[in-house]
């Protein structure tokens, strides 16, 4: 659904360009106050201070809307989840709150391979109205648009159910946000290929990714590197395979253990890292280097009691920061936006004006669509949030507490009744 929509009296802000924000452009943002946004047909035709007769609050065609002086932002963009999945592991969470660890739980047959199980199990349509009922809750916590991914299925079957469920959701008409959707075929070793994981990788390499691409369902595929799951040498394998097919590359990397995800993400030019708990010095030097988007999932750190990725040390050095809630039925389950700002704003260093460039610009950067969404300019997507206040501040202020009064999907308002 499209819309014509004219906002007036907004204090907006927002970041500006059509990238990503690296270093210290992140903390720069561009602000209107009493300020007016038009949308006409879901695209932005005007932004800036009221024009004359605007008073009058009319225009034939237009639906009006007075912001009431609150804050105006992009709408967020959640650039790493995994939202299409089976059952649930709250046992799990609680061996772990016993002292067991997210990797030691994996390496003994759980983690990942259980909601493997679970997914397999599901059908087309179990697996879309639970997706669908997440996506209502992203939408009222300002997310306009969001990235899911495959990986629960590991195999041919079940990796394109959860991919063909993003599809039709994204094709809905009454659609509240734009799905970008990613092949993670390497979340883990399916069980029937325990011990053949280059089996595995030239399986997907030869009948998954050619297949993905010409059904067209997912644009970026993304691998978990890790010690224990797959190494750097398969994960390069199949990432520059897949780079070759047309894909866009992104990593779980250097989350539990430095391993040099951060260095294979710049040398292979990925879009996104991500993670990145444990990235080095050099990694991160790599990332700026490379304009690799640092996709930081403080979530995930939270819940599974780990330290918290260096957010400060990357943008100082030069690094595009984007933040996301890793959503997913094990190592995090939440997608909750405003722990996320609160998180990465008292434990990652990062400033209020550096997680707004993060989950808007860099987000959407981080998802290929910087062109069309993450900031309130002429030609970008009618995609906003207004908050419940004149000041952005109160964003991390509010701990874990949504402070979104309207989410606004090209021009269609939907109003929080908080
Ligand atoms: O991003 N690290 C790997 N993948 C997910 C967790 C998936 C799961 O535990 O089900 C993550 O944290
Ligand atoms: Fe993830």
């Amino acid at each position: 659904m499209k819309e014509n929509l004219i906002i007036f009296n907004a204090r907006i802000a927002t970041p500006l360009g059509s990238s990503a924000r690296e270093g210290k452009e992140m903390s720069w943002l561009h602000i209107i106050e009493r300020g007016t946004i038009e949308i006409t047909n879901g695209t932005i035709t005007y932004v800036g201070p009221p024009r004359s007769g605007e008073e009058a609050g009319f225009r034939w065609g237009y639906y009006w809307y007075d912001a009431q002086g609150r804050c105006v932002l992009p709408g967020f963009v959640d650039s790493h989840t995994h939202f299409v999945f089976g059952g649930e592991r709250s046992e799990e969470f609680s061996r772990r709150l016993k002292g067991e660890s997210y990797m030691s739980i994996m390496q003994s047959g759980g983690g990942i391979a259980s909601t493997v199980k679970a997914t397999r199990e599901q059908t087309f349509d179990q697996l879309r109205v639970r997706a669908e009922k997440f996506l209502k809750k992203m939408t009222t916590m300002g997310v306009t648009t969001v990235e899911g991914k495959s990986g629960y299925g590991l195999d041919k079957e079940t990796e394109l159910l959860q991919l063909r469920v993003m599809k039709s959701l994204n094709n809905d008409e009454k659609r509240q946000l734009d799905i970008v959707s990613t092949f993670l075929g390497t979340h883990a070793l399916p069980e029937e290929y325990t011990g053949r994981a280059d089996e595995y990788i030239d399986f997907l390499i030869k009948e998954m990714l050619p297949l993905i691409r010409r059904e067209r369902l997912a644009e970026c595929c993304d691998v978990f590197c890790e010690d224990g799951v797959f190494s750097i040498q398969q994960s390069r394998r199949l990432l520059t395979a897949a780079k070759k097919q047309g894909f866009i590359l992104k990593l779980h990397a250097d989350e539990m253990v430095s391993l040099g995800g951060a260095e294979l993400a710049a040398e292979l030019h990925a879009l996104s890292a991500d993670h990145l708990l444990q990235a080095s010095d050099e990694g991160i030097r790599r990332m700026a280097q490379s304009h690799v988007v640092a996709t930081l999932l403080p979530l995930t750190a939270f819940a599974l009691k780990e330290s918290y990725a260096r957010g400060r040390d990357m943008i100082n050095a030069g690094c595009a920061v984007a933040l996301a809630t890793d959503l997913n039925p094990g190592s995090c389950f939440s997608g909750s936006i405003p722990l996320t700002i609160a998180l990465a704003c008292i434990y990652m260093g990062l400033t209020v004006e550096e997680a707004i460039t993060a989950l808007t610009l860099n987000g959407a950067a981080a998802l290929n669509r910087a062109e069309s969404i993450g900031s309130i300019e002429v030609g970008k997507k009618g995609d906003l949030v207004i908050l419940n206040s004149d000041k952005y501040t109160i964003l991390p202020y509010y701990i874990g507490i949504n402070c979104v009064d309207v989410t606004i999907k090209e021009g269609v308002l939907y109003i929080n009744n908080h």
